[in-house]
Protein backbone atom coordinates (compact mmCIF):
# COMPACT_ATOMS: atom_id res chain seq x y z
CA UNK A 1 0.00 0.00 0.00
CA UNK A 2 0.93 3.80 -0.94
CA UNK A 3 0.96 6.09 2.59
CA UNK A 4 1.27 9.50 2.56
CA UNK A 5 1.63 10.98 6.30
CA UNK A 6 1.07 14.28 6.58
CA UNK A 7 2.98 15.74 9.59
CA UNK A 8 6.03 13.97 11.22
CA UNK A 9 5.45 14.73 14.46
CA UNK A 10 5.47 12.15 17.35
CA UNK A 11 2.52 10.24 15.90
CA UNK A 12 3.63 10.84 12.24
CA UNK A 13 6.89 10.17 12.80
CA UNK A 14 6.43 6.66 14.26
CA UNK A 15 3.55 5.75 12.85
CA UNK A 16 5.18 6.52 9.26
CA UNK A 17 8.40 4.25 10.11
CA UNK A 18 6.25 1.34 11.50
CA UNK A 19 4.04 1.12 8.36
CA UNK A 20 6.96 1.07 6.16
CA UNK A 21 8.57 -1.17 8.36
CA UNK A 22 5.35 -3.58 7.34
CA UNK A 23 6.35 -2.76 4.10
CA UNK A 24 4.39 -0.54 2.91
CA UNK A 25 5.36 2.59 0.96
CA UNK A 26 5.66 5.74 2.90
CA UNK A 27 6.38 9.24 2.06
CA UNK A 28 6.47 11.64 5.55
CA UNK A 29 5.59 14.89 4.69
CA UNK A 30 5.94 18.52 6.69
CA UNK A 31 5.89 21.80 6.06
CA UNK A 32 9.16 22.32 8.28
CA UNK A 33 11.71 22.35 5.64
CA UNK A 34 14.95 21.90 7.96
CA UNK A 35 12.93 19.16 9.73
CA UNK A 36 12.68 17.22 6.56
CA UNK A 37 16.09 17.95 6.00
CA UNK A 38 17.22 16.58 9.13
CA UNK A 39 15.66 14.08 9.04
CA UNK A 40 16.67 13.00 5.68
CA UNK A 41 20.28 12.90 6.96
CA UNK A 42 19.23 10.49 9.85
CA UNK A 43 18.85 12.87 12.86
CA UNK A 44 15.44 12.28 14.45
CA UNK A 45 14.31 15.44 15.63
CA UNK A 46 12.86 13.01 19.35
CA UNK A 47 14.07 10.90 21.75
CA UNK A 48 12.44 7.51 21.36
CA UNK A 49 13.88 4.02 21.97
CA UNK A 50 14.35 2.31 18.93
CA UNK A 51 13.49 5.23 16.08
CA UNK A 52 16.53 6.23 14.88
CA UNK A 53 17.37 2.88 13.84
CA UNK A 54 13.46 2.17 12.55
CA UNK A 55 13.96 4.64 10.43
CA UNK A 56 17.23 4.60 9.59
CA UNK A 57 17.09 0.67 7.84
CA UNK A 58 13.22 1.58 6.58
CA UNK A 59 14.86 4.94 4.25
CA UNK A 60 17.95 2.73 3.12
CA UNK A 61 15.68 -0.53 1.65
CA UNK A 62 13.69 2.44 -0.20
CA UNK A 63 10.38 2.17 1.68
CA UNK A 64 10.36 5.28 3.62
CA UNK A 65 11.21 8.99 2.20
CA UNK A 66 10.81 12.32 3.59
CA UNK A 67 9.08 15.26 1.70
CA UNK A 68 8.01 19.21 2.15
CA UNK A 69 6.05 18.68 -0.73
CA UNK A 70 2.70 16.28 -0.25
CA UNK A 71 1.89 16.62 -4.03
CA UNK A 72 3.17 13.60 -5.84
CA UNK A 73 2.78 11.23 -2.14
CA UNK A 74 -0.76 12.15 -2.17
CA UNK A 75 -1.53 11.73 -5.81
CA UNK A 76 0.07 7.95 -5.25
CA UNK A 77 -1.33 7.22 -2.26
CA UNK A 78 -4.12 4.70 -1.40
CA UNK A 79 -4.27 5.91 2.43
CA UNK A 80 -3.67 9.51 3.65
CA UNK A 81 -3.23 10.09 6.97
CA UNK A 82 -3.39 13.43 9.39
CA UNK A 83 -0.64 13.27 11.83
CA UNK A 84 -0.59 16.90 12.49
CA UNK A 85 -0.77 18.88 16.33
CA UNK A 86 -3.70 19.28 18.01
CA UNK A 87 -2.61 21.45 20.47
CA UNK A 88 -4.68 23.11 23.43
CA UNK A 89 -6.63 26.51 22.46
CA UNK A 90 -5.48 28.67 24.06
CA UNK A 91 -7.59 30.44 26.86
CA UNK A 92 -10.67 27.77 26.57
CA UNK A 93 -9.05 24.38 26.55
CA UNK A 94 -10.57 23.59 23.16
CA UNK A 95 -8.60 21.32 20.54
CA UNK A 96 -7.13 23.90 18.19
CA UNK A 97 -8.32 21.72 14.44
CA UNK A 98 -6.44 24.70 12.58
CA UNK A 99 -4.01 22.01 11.24
CA UNK A 100 -6.44 19.54 10.71
CA UNK A 101 -8.22 21.67 8.43
CA UNK A 102 -5.51 22.75 7.03
CA UNK A 103 -4.14 19.34 6.22
CA UNK A 104 -7.77 18.47 4.86
CA UNK A 105 -7.45 21.32 2.38
CA UNK A 106 -4.48 20.47 0.89
CA UNK A 107 -4.97 16.83 0.45
CA UNK A 108 -8.52 17.75 -1.46
CA UNK A 109 -6.18 19.76 -4.32
CA UNK A 110 -4.19 16.90 -4.59
CA UNK A 111 -5.70 13.40 -4.50
CA UNK A 112 -6.21 11.20 -7.84
CA UNK A 113 -8.53 8.59 -7.52
CA UNK A 114 -10.07 6.67 -4.51
CA UNK A 115 -8.73 7.96 -1.30
CA UNK A 116 -8.69 6.93 2.34
CA UNK A 117 -7.73 10.32 4.46
CA UNK A 118 -7.55 8.93 7.77
CA UNK A 119 -7.04 11.20 11.11
CA UNK A 120 -4.30 9.61 13.44
CA UNK A 121 -4.50 13.00 15.74
CA UNK A 122 -6.35 13.23 18.63
CA UNK A 123 -9.86 15.50 16.90
CA UNK A 124 -13.26 15.75 18.68
CA UNK A 125 -15.84 13.85 18.00
CA UNK A 126 -17.32 15.41 14.25
CA UNK A 127 -13.93 16.28 12.98
CA UNK A 128 -14.37 13.74 10.35
CA UNK A 129 -17.67 15.24 9.49
CA UNK A 130 -15.91 18.81 9.16
CA UNK A 131 -13.00 17.38 6.88
CA UNK A 132 -15.37 15.49 4.77
CA UNK A 133 -17.01 18.29 4.18
CA UNK A 134 -13.87 20.55 3.76
CA UNK A 135 -12.76 17.93 1.00
CA UNK A 136 -16.38 17.66 -1.02
CA UNK A 137 -16.72 21.42 -1.08
CA UNK A 138 -13.27 21.82 -2.78
CA UNK A 139 -13.81 18.68 -5.05
CA UNK A 140 -17.41 17.91 -5.16
CA UNK A 141 -16.65 14.84 -7.26
CA UNK A 142 -13.76 13.52 -5.64
CA UNK A 143 -13.34 9.64 -4.71
CA UNK A 144 -13.00 9.48 -1.21
CA UNK A 145 -13.53 8.52 2.75
CA UNK A 146 -13.00 9.76 5.84
CA UNK A 147 -11.71 7.21 8.40
CA UNK A 148 -10.48 7.94 12.38
CA UNK A 149 -7.96 5.47 13.15
CA UNK A 150 -6.71 6.97 16.73
CA UNK A 151 -3.58 6.13 18.06
CA UNK A 152 -2.72 4.75 21.43
CA UNK A 153 1.03 4.88 21.49
CA UNK A 154 3.04 5.80 24.91
CA UNK A 155 6.40 7.79 24.42
CA UNK A 156 9.19 5.61 25.07
CA UNK A 157 7.23 2.28 24.28
CA UNK A 158 5.97 3.52 20.88
CA UNK A 159 7.55 1.26 18.36
CA UNK A 160 6.25 -1.40 20.68
CA UNK A 161 2.69 -0.32 21.18
CA UNK A 162 2.50 0.32 17.32
CA UNK A 163 3.71 -3.32 16.21
CA UNK A 164 1.74 -5.15 19.70
CA UNK A 165 -0.69 -2.91 19.81
CA UNK A 166 -3.74 -3.94 22.47
CA UNK A 167 -5.93 -3.68 19.45
CA UNK A 168 -6.60 -1.08 16.56
CA UNK A 169 -9.72 1.08 16.68
CA UNK A 170 -11.35 2.08 13.01
CA UNK A 171 -13.89 4.71 12.41
CA UNK A 172 -15.20 3.88 8.93
CA UNK A 173 -18.51 3.82 7.31
CA UNK A 174 -17.45 3.26 3.64
CA UNK A 175 -16.63 -0.84 2.75
CA UNK A 176 -13.99 0.30 0.27
CA UNK A 177 -11.89 2.26 3.39
CA UNK A 178 -12.44 -0.25 5.09
CA UNK A 179 -11.26 -3.24 3.10
CA UNK A 180 -7.67 -0.36 2.99
CA UNK A 181 -7.45 -0.35 6.79
CA UNK A 182 -7.48 -3.83 6.89
CA UNK A 183 -4.56 -4.20 4.37
CA UNK A 184 -2.71 -1.43 6.26
CA UNK A 185 -3.05 -3.61 9.54
CA UNK A 186 -2.91 -7.13 7.69
CA UNK A 187 1.07 -7.54 9.20
CA UNK A 188 -0.67 -7.47 12.46
CA UNK A 189 -3.09 -10.17 12.10
CA UNK A 190 -0.66 -12.66 12.66
CA UNK A 191 -0.39 -11.64 16.48
CA UNK A 192 -4.36 -11.76 16.33
CA UNK A 193 -5.03 -8.30 17.05
CA UNK A 194 -8.17 -7.17 17.41
CA UNK A 195 -9.25 -4.58 15.03
CA UNK A 196 -12.90 -2.77 16.23
CA UNK A 197 -13.99 -1.49 13.10
CA UNK A 198 -16.97 1.63 14.56
CA UNK A 199 -18.83 4.56 13.23
CA UNK A 200 -16.48 7.60 12.69
CA UNK A 201 -17.46 9.76 15.48
CA UNK A 202 -17.66 6.75 18.35
CA UNK A 203 -13.85 5.86 17.05
CA UNK A 204 -13.27 9.18 17.76
CA UNK A 205 -14.66 9.36 21.22
CA UNK A 206 -12.98 5.92 22.22
CA UNK A 207 -9.49 8.33 21.73
CA UNK A 208 -10.49 10.53 24.72
CA UNK A 209 -12.64 8.08 26.55
CA UNK A 210 -9.30 5.93 26.69
CA UNK A 211 -7.20 8.35 27.98
CA UNK A 212 -9.93 10.06 29.86
CA UNK A 213 -10.36 6.87 31.92
CA UNK A 214 -6.46 5.98 32.50
CA UNK A 215 -6.16 9.51 33.61
CA UNK A 216 -9.34 8.70 36.03
CA UNK A 217 -7.38 5.37 36.99
CA UNK A 218 -3.83 7.45 37.86
CA UNK A 219 -5.72 9.97 39.80
CA UNK A 220 -7.83 7.64 41.76
CA UNK A 221 -5.01 5.79 42.89
CA UNK A 222 -3.11 9.36 43.70
CA UNK A 223 -5.70 10.25 46.27
CA UNK A 224 -5.77 6.55 47.76
CA UNK A 225 -2.13 7.31 48.26
CA UNK A 226 -2.98 10.50 49.84
CA UNK A 227 -5.42 8.53 52.34
CA UNK A 228 -2.69 5.60 52.76
CA UNK A 229 -0.39 8.25 54.03
CA UNK A 230 -2.98 9.53 56.71
CA UNK A 231 -3.93 6.08 57.85
CA UNK A 232 -0.48 3.93 58.24
CA UNK A 233 -1.43 1.98 54.99
CA UNK A 234 0.34 1.44 51.86
CA UNK A 235 -0.36 2.25 48.02
CA UNK A 236 1.64 -0.01 46.37
CA UNK A 237 0.22 -2.88 48.43
CA UNK A 238 -3.43 -1.71 47.80
CA UNK A 239 -2.76 -1.38 43.96
CA UNK A 240 -1.34 -4.88 44.12
CA UNK A 241 -4.65 -6.15 46.29
CA UNK A 242 -6.69 -4.28 43.99
CA UNK A 243 -5.12 -4.78 40.31
CA UNK A 244 -5.24 -8.44 40.60
CA UNK A 245 -8.91 -8.74 40.28
CA UNK A 246 -9.07 -8.90 36.41
CA UNK A 247 -12.21 -5.94 36.62
CA UNK A 248 -9.31 -3.37 37.89
CA UNK A 249 -6.66 -4.66 36.10
CA UNK A 250 -2.88 -3.49 37.65
CA UNK A 251 -2.08 -1.17 35.04
CA UNK A 252 -1.71 2.81 35.76
CA UNK A 253 -2.03 2.07 39.42
CA UNK A 254 1.29 3.98 39.87
CA UNK A 255 1.10 6.81 42.59
CA UNK A 256 3.21 9.63 41.93
CA UNK A 257 3.28 13.57 41.55
CA UNK A 258 0.05 13.79 39.24
CA UNK A 259 0.38 12.97 35.03
CA UNK A 260 1.72 15.15 32.80
CA UNK A 261 2.37 14.46 28.95
CA UNK A 262 1.12 15.22 25.37
CA UNK A 263 -2.13 13.70 25.75
CA UNK A 264 -3.90 13.19 29.02
CA UNK A 265 -3.94 16.96 30.05
CA UNK A 266 -4.57 18.33 27.14
CA UNK A 267 -7.65 15.21 25.90
CA UNK A 268 -9.26 15.33 29.16
CA UNK A 269 -9.44 19.00 28.78
CA UNK A 270 -11.27 18.35 25.45
CA UNK A 271 -13.24 15.82 26.48
CA UNK A 272 -14.87 18.12 29.47
CA UNK A 273 -15.37 21.18 26.73
CA UNK A 274 -16.99 18.72 23.95
CA UNK A 275 -19.58 16.91 26.87
CA UNK A 276 -20.20 20.07 28.45
CA UNK A 277 -21.68 21.48 24.71
CA UNK A 278 -23.50 18.14 24.31
CA UNK A 279 -25.15 19.16 27.61
CA UNK A 280 -24.06 16.11 29.32
CA UNK A 281 -21.06 16.91 31.64
CA UNK A 282 -18.62 14.37 32.82
CA UNK A 283 -18.05 15.53 36.06
CA UNK A 284 -15.67 12.72 36.88
CA UNK A 285 -13.04 13.85 34.33
CA UNK A 286 -13.78 17.88 35.36
CA UNK A 287 -12.74 16.53 39.00
CA UNK A 288 -10.13 14.71 37.58
CA UNK A 289 -8.31 17.43 35.78
CA UNK A 290 -9.28 19.83 39.11
CA UNK A 291 -7.64 17.40 41.45
CA UNK A 292 -4.30 16.55 39.09
CA UNK A 293 -3.57 19.89 38.57
CA UNK A 294 -3.78 20.74 42.38
CA UNK A 295 -1.64 17.67 43.10
CA UNK A 296 0.99 18.74 40.96
CA UNK A 297 1.11 22.07 42.48
CA UNK A 298 1.06 20.83 46.34
CA UNK A 299 4.28 18.56 45.03
CA UNK A 300 6.68 20.98 46.14
CA UNK A 301 5.23 21.31 50.00
CA UNK A 302 6.24 17.81 50.43
CA UNK A 303 10.21 18.80 49.79
CA UNK A 304 9.44 22.06 52.26
CA UNK A 305 8.08 19.42 54.99
CA UNK A 306 11.16 17.78 54.80
CA UNK A 307 13.22 20.81 55.96
CA UNK A 308 10.78 21.32 58.36
CA UNK A 309 8.50 23.69 56.35
CA UNK A 310 11.16 26.89 55.54
CA UNK A 311 13.14 26.18 51.99
CA UNK A 312 14.77 29.52 52.35
CA UNK A 313 18.33 29.49 51.43
CA UNK A 314 18.15 25.41 51.25
CA UNK A 315 19.39 23.78 48.18
CA UNK A 316 17.27 21.07 46.37
CA UNK A 317 18.89 18.87 44.07
CA UNK A 318 15.85 17.39 41.41
CA UNK A 319 16.67 14.01 39.56
CA UNK A 320 14.46 14.07 36.27
CA UNK A 321 12.29 16.93 34.47
CA UNK A 322 10.73 15.12 31.46
CA UNK A 323 7.19 14.21 32.18
CA UNK A 324 8.04 10.57 32.51
CA UNK A 325 11.25 8.64 31.67
CA UNK A 326 12.37 7.36 27.80
CA UNK A 327 11.26 10.51 26.24
CA UNK A 328 12.75 14.03 25.91
CA UNK A 329 9.30 15.33 26.45
CA UNK A 330 8.42 18.31 28.86
CA UNK A 331 4.67 19.15 28.18
CA UNK A 332 2.93 19.51 31.20
CA UNK A 333 5.71 18.13 32.99
CA UNK A 334 5.12 18.14 36.99
CA UNK A 335 8.55 19.08 37.36
CA UNK A 336 7.28 22.77 35.77
CA UNK A 337 4.89 23.19 38.82
CA UNK A 338 7.30 21.92 41.36
CA UNK A 339 10.65 23.67 40.42
CA UNK A 340 9.15 27.01 40.36
CA UNK A 341 7.58 26.46 43.58
CA UNK A 342 10.65 25.20 44.90
CA UNK A 343 12.21 28.43 43.98
CA UNK A 344 9.30 30.70 45.26
CA UNK A 345 10.15 29.28 48.42
CA UNK A 346 13.44 30.16 48.33
CA UNK A 347 15.63 27.35 47.31
CA UNK A 348 18.00 26.81 44.71
CA UNK A 349 17.64 23.72 42.24
CA UNK A 350 20.16 22.35 40.93
CA UNK A 351 18.87 19.45 37.97
CA UNK A 352 20.31 16.74 36.20
CA UNK A 353 18.06 14.86 33.22
CA UNK A 354 19.24 12.65 30.63
CA UNK A 355 17.05 13.78 27.92
CA UNK A 356 14.98 16.80 29.16
CA UNK A 357 17.45 19.63 27.28
CA UNK A 358 14.57 21.46 26.57
CA UNK A 359 14.32 22.11 30.11
CA UNK A 360 17.11 25.09 30.15
CA UNK A 361 14.75 27.49 28.20
CA UNK A 362 11.65 26.43 30.33
CA UNK A 363 13.11 26.29 34.00
CA UNK A 364 14.76 29.59 34.17
CA UNK A 365 17.48 29.97 37.33
CA UNK A 366 17.76 26.17 37.58
CA UNK A 367 21.61 24.93 37.86
CA UNK A 368 21.90 22.13 35.45
CA UNK A 369 23.91 19.32 36.29
CA UNK A 370 26.22 16.81 34.51
CA UNK A 371 25.09 13.48 36.07
CA UNK A 372 22.71 12.50 39.27
CA UNK A 373 25.95 13.00 41.59
CA UNK A 374 26.39 16.12 40.34
CA UNK A 375 23.08 17.04 41.01
CA UNK A 376 22.52 15.57 44.40
CA UNK A 377 25.91 17.22 45.51
CA UNK A 378 25.81 19.98 48.73
CA UNK A 379 22.00 19.23 48.34
CA UNK A 380 19.69 19.92 51.42
CA UNK A 381 17.20 17.50 50.44
CA UNK A 382 16.70 15.45 46.92
CA UNK A 383 13.35 15.11 44.88
CA UNK A 384 13.05 12.23 42.36
CA UNK A 385 10.69 13.79 39.87
CA UNK A 386 11.27 11.12 36.90
CA UNK A 387 11.69 7.35 37.69
CA UNK A 388 14.88 7.03 34.88
CA UNK A 389 16.16 3.75 35.07
CA UNK A 390 19.59 5.01 36.28
CA UNK A 391 18.01 6.76 39.01
CA UNK A 392 16.77 3.18 40.59
CA UNK A 393 20.17 1.79 42.08
CA UNK A 394 21.94 4.69 42.56
CA UNK A 395 25.24 4.57 44.87
CA UNK A 396 23.48 5.34 48.21
CA UNK A 397 26.12 5.70 50.25
CA UNK A 398 28.14 8.16 47.82
CA UNK A 399 24.96 10.24 47.87
CA UNK A 400 24.76 10.37 51.17
CA UNK A 401 28.28 11.30 51.59
CA UNK A 402 27.48 13.88 48.87
CA UNK A 403 24.50 15.51 50.17
CA UNK A 404 24.96 18.29 52.72
CA UNK A 405 21.45 16.56 54.84
CA UNK A 406 20.40 13.27 53.72
CA UNK A 407 16.68 13.80 53.27
CA UNK A 408 15.14 12.25 50.17
CA UNK A 409 11.60 12.93 48.37
CA UNK A 410 10.92 10.39 46.31
CA UNK A 411 7.78 11.11 43.84
CA UNK A 412 7.88 7.69 42.17
CA UNK A 413 8.67 5.55 45.03
CA UNK A 414 11.50 3.63 43.28
CA UNK A 415 13.07 2.98 46.80
CA UNK A 416 11.77 1.22 49.90
CA UNK A 417 11.59 3.02 53.12
CA UNK A 418 13.08 0.37 55.03
CA UNK A 419 16.66 0.50 52.95
CA UNK A 420 16.20 4.05 52.74
CA UNK A 421 15.95 4.81 56.99
CA UNK A 422 18.67 2.05 57.59
CA UNK A 423 21.36 3.62 55.19
CA UNK A 424 20.69 7.04 57.33
CA UNK A 425 18.13 8.99 55.07
CA UNK A 426 15.66 10.83 55.95
CA UNK A 427 13.03 9.54 53.44
CA UNK A 428 9.48 10.61 52.18
CA UNK A 429 7.39 8.99 49.52
CA UNK A 430 3.99 8.72 48.19
CA UNK A 431 0.92 6.96 50.12
CA UNK A 432 3.88 4.74 51.88
CA UNK A 433 2.48 5.85 55.31
C1 LIG B 1 -0.62 8.32 26.89
C2 LIG B 1 -1.41 7.03 26.66
O1 LIG B 1 -0.90 5.99 27.49
C3 LIG B 1 -1.35 6.64 25.20
O2 LIG B 1 -2.16 5.50 24.96
C4 LIG B 1 -1.88 7.81 24.38
O3 LIG B 1 -1.87 7.54 23.00
C5 LIG B 1 -1.06 9.05 24.66
O4 LIG B 1 -1.10 9.34 26.06
P1 LIG B 1 1.95 8.98 27.24
O5 LIG B 1 1.45 10.36 27.50
O6 LIG B 1 3.10 8.79 26.35
O7 LIG B 1 0.76 8.07 26.67
O8 LIG B 1 2.40 8.36 28.65
P2 LIG B 1 1.80 7.39 29.78
O9 LIG B 1 2.76 6.28 29.96
O10 LIG B 1 0.41 7.04 29.53
O11 LIG B 1 1.92 8.34 31.07
C6 LIG B 1 1.20 9.57 31.17
C7 LIG B 1 1.42 10.21 32.51
O12 LIG B 1 0.83 9.45 33.55
C8 LIG B 1 2.90 10.34 32.90
O13 LIG B 1 3.09 11.61 33.51
C9 LIG B 1 3.11 9.23 33.89
O14 LIG B 1 4.15 9.48 34.81
C10 LIG B 1 1.77 9.18 34.57
N1 LIG B 1 1.46 7.87 35.18
C11 LIG B 1 1.26 6.78 34.38
C12 LIG B 1 1.36 7.74 36.56
O15 LIG B 1 1.54 8.72 37.30
N2 LIG B 1 1.05 6.53 37.08
C13 LIG B 1 0.83 5.43 36.30
O16 LIG B 1 0.54 4.36 36.87
C14 LIG B 1 0.95 5.56 34.91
Amino acid sequence: MRVAMIGTGYVGLVSGACFADFGHDVVCIDKDAGKIERLKQGEIPIFEPGLEALVERNVREGRLAFSVDAADAVRAADAVFIAVGTPSRRGDGYADLSYVHAAAEEIAGLMDGFTVVVTKSTVPVGTGDEIEAIIRKARPDAQFAVVSNPEFLREGAAIEDFKRPDRIVVGAEDERAKAVMNELYRPLFLNETPIVFTGRRTSELIKYAANAFLALKITFINEIADLCEAVGADVQQVARGIGLDKRIGNKFLNAGPGYGGSCFPKDTIALVRTAQDAGTPVRLIETTVEINDARKKAMAGRVADVLDGDLTGKVIGVLGLTFKPNTDDMRDAPSLDIVPALQAMGATVQAYDPEGHEAKQMLPGVVFKAGPYEAVEGADAVVIITEWDQFRALDLDRMKALMKSPNVVDLRNIYRPEDMRSRGFRYSSVGRG
